[in-house]
């Protein structure tokens, strides 16, 4: 059986000691990495941009997994890719073209995700679902780390638990914000494939064994 993922956000990070962190995530129990690009304009804070993704991806040796909090992110899939992803996931509030969007992404061959704010339907994804590799949903409004988890989620997770069976799909469900080892179990009983972590890694005192925890937590459940 496929593991459920552990995928550490690497804005949480130490941008100045970015390698370092990396290579504590290669050499840890996650199974990829989770890159936040924000434009200041689909959310209300800037990341960071290409350079820092290139300078991640020359050491990560695992998945990349690029969660793209842009507008109009059909401007950048092929540059995406030259730069090292592996999925690469955009926002449906973002995209007027989902499903164009979602095609363009599959031809430079990287798997596609679909990014939900916490207000956004999960009906509204039955007419595409069977493209979509992995559904990320938003457990805290997108823009920040740190962030306190949104309870709603769970009842979510089933709703698109259920959507994604009913539909005979192969996506992945990947939960992001406010993942801690209080929620952990609790989400992958729900349906959840992949667990984003970022302030509870890396603000951690040992950020290799709270991602073995997660790992052990997730897996158990
Ligand atoms: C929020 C980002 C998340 C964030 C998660 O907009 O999409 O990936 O880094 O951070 P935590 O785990 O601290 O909520
Ligand atoms: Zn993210």
């Amino acid at each position: 059986m496929v593991p459920v993922r552990i995928a550490p956000s690497i804005l949480a990070a130490d941008f100045g000691n970015l390698q370092r962190d990396v290579e504590m995530v290669n050499a840890s129990e996650a199974h990829w990495f989770h890159i936040d690009i924000m434009d200041g304009v689909f959310v209300p804070n800037i990341s960071f941009g290409m350079p820092v993704l290139k300078a991640i991806t020359k050491h990560a040796n695992k998945p990349v997994d690029v969660h793209l909090m842009i507008v109009d992110p059909d401007r950048y899939i092929k540059t995406f890719k030259e730069l090292g992803t592996d999925n690469l996931t955009v926002h449906y509030e973002a995209c007027t073209h989902l499903h164009r969007t979602l095609q363009a992404i599959k031809a430079e061959g990287m798997t596609a995700g679909v990014a939900l704010n916490p207000h956004t339907n999960i009906s509204l994804l039955e007419d595409t679902i069977n493209d979509i590799d992995l559904v990320c949903m938003m457990s805290v409004n997108p823009g920040f780390g740190g962030q306190s988890f949104i309870e709603n989620t769970y009842k979510k997770v089933t709703q698109l638990k259920e959507l994604i069976e009913k539909k005979g799909a192969n996506t992945l469900i990947e939960i992001d914000g406010g993942v801690t080892d209080q929620n952990a179990e609790k989400l992958v009983n729900a349906g959840a494939d992949v667990l984003v972590a970022g302030s509870f890694v890396f603000r951690s005192d040992d950020p290799t064994s709270t991602i073995a925890n997660l790992n052990t937590l997730a897996n158990k459940a």
